[in-house]
């Protein structure tokens, strides 16, 4: 068995790490944790730690750690049969029993399921369907795509660009010029204090005809969107947003891309973000909570209409030009599979319901009366803290003090895994769906503890 010092030099020195301040890392100025198991909600690491991973990996274990069931069914395939590809007509049984199980669990219109293995990389397909879409429909111009600041679609060629965090464009010379960003649901963040929700969804959608007649509705192709902000600040929609966004859509023949990498199969207590706000998508995206990260793999699932499309393009022009070696792969889907069913098991959906807002409401009672704690919000099992210099005039806490990163590693101290979320200082949780009310308890008292800490 190699030891600790072993690996940490061999870390620093090999190992170029994503999302990751490089310098910093390789120098030996941060620390590195070796994680070496898990088990429920918890992990542990090389020094003995056990901590409570309050936002599953990067909220994608949904199922919690160590579960034997799809440990067993990655097994199994990869000793039947480890690979085959999917290309003109191939399958497996894993392969196509996931695809029935997708859509028997999606909305109403969808159809059929694209796999790959990343978000970023199953929202690079959308684009490339809704481009290819509209090329059969013989609209070339049509080929825009509008997505929101503080978005997160990936960070890929074309997803880093709809990303709307600057990070994920700095220095990298994104976006690309078919993207365009309009505003974010951020409620929290508009500029009267006294408009009502209902109106500031009304302005959101107002600038977004707007920009649409702008650019002009010809070359507008699709719009896309998760149901709830992750990665920009875990923001739920002000109310009648999704409504009066879809509106504008259908009046300009605008695609909706409804990005469930995190939402989809329960986070929010429904199956689908879509189906929990009336989102009545063309694509969706799904990754990480379809096989809760025990194997890597993404769907984008397109609906009828969409898939009428693909059909006529390829009676066109021949089979469709996309694919990767490693699409549908078995041990993947089998993953996959193994991991839908233990959902429905344990009855992680409901979980989600009923643990997301007794967690959310335990958490404002705690230190939502706290001078520097300006919101305390989410859906499901989604949540965010953000803080403020000002509770009143909601002023922003000087991003040089690092207030965010310094409560997440207050919190972290007590045992409690949450993420500094990457734009703003606000706290990130979204723990395994399986989350009980008495591990919420534990996050929202090491919570308390580490606001005292750093605000006093
Ligand atoms: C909504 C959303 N879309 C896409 C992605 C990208 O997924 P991946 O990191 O698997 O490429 C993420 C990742 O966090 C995400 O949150």
């Amino acid at each position: 068995m190699l030891t600790n010092d072993q690996l940490s030099q061999w870390d620093r020195e090999t190992f170029l790490h994503p999302s990751t301040h490089l310098a910093q890392f390789a120098r030996g100025e941060m620390p590195n944790r070796i994680v070496t198991g898990g088990s429920g909600v918890f992990i542990e690491d090389r020094d003995g730690n056990r901590l409570l991973d309050a936002f599953a990996g990067l909220y994608c274990v949904n199922v919690g750690y160590g579960r034997p069931e799809i440990a067993e069914a990655i097994a199994a395939q990869a000793k039947e049969l480890a690979y085959y590809h999917s290309y003109v007509g191939h399958g497996t049984e894993a392969s196509i029993t996931l695809s029935k199980m997708i859509i028997d669990r999606a909305p109403k219109n969808m159809s059929k399921v694209y796999y790959g293995l990343s978000g970023s990389d199953a929202n690079e397909t959308n684009i490339k369907l809704v481009w290819y879409y509209n090329n059969v429909l013989g609209r070339p111009e049509k080929k825009k795509i509008i997505s929101r600041w503080r978005g997160y679609h990936g960070s890929g060629l074309m997803t880093g660009s709809l990303t709307g965090l600057e990070l994920f464009h700095k220095k990298f010379d994104l976006p690309l010029m078919q993207v365009i960003h309009t505003d974010a649901p951020y409620y929290y963040r508009r500029e009267d204090a006294g408009q009502s929700e209902e109106d500031f969804s009304r302005q959101c959608a107002d600038n977004l005809e707007a920009l649409i007649q702008k650019e002009g509705p010809d070359t507008v192709a699709a719009f896309i969107g998760e149901p709830v902000l992750g990665t920009g600040g875990l923001v739920p929609p002000p109310a009648g947003y999704w409504e009066a966004i879809q509106k504008v859509l259908k009046k300009y023949d605008i695609l909706l891309i409804a990005d469930e990498v995190v939402t989809g199969f329960g986070r929010l207590g429904s199956m689908f973000g879509s189906d929990h706000y009336g989102i009545e998508a063309d694509i969706i995206t799904s990754a990480k909570g379809l096989t809760s990260a025990y194997a890597p793999l993404s769907a984008s699932i397109v609906s009828e209409k969409v898939w009428k499309g693909l059909e006529q393009g390829t009676d066109e022009f021949g089979a469709i030009g996309h694919g990767w070696t490693y699409s549908a792969h078995p041990v993947c889907a089998a993953a996959g599979v193994a991991n839908l069913k233990l959902i429905d098991s344990l009855g992680l959906v409901a979980n989600a319901g009923e643990v997301g807002p007794y967690f959310r409401d335990a958490m404002r009672q705690a230190i939502g009366h706290h001078p520097n704690v300006g919101d305390v919000r989410g859906e499901g099992l989604m949540l965010a803290v953000e803080l403020t210099a000002d509770k009143e005039t909601r002023r922003f806490l000087d991003p040089a003090l690092l207030t965010g990163p310094k409560l997440a590693a207050a919190l972290l101290k007590r045992g409690v895994i949450a993420r500094a979320m990457p734009q703003g200082d606000i706290l990130g949780f979204a723990p395994p769906l399986c989350l009980t009310k008495g591990e919420a308890d534990i996050i929202v008292s090491a919570m308390a503890e580490a606001v005292t800490e750093v605000f006093g």
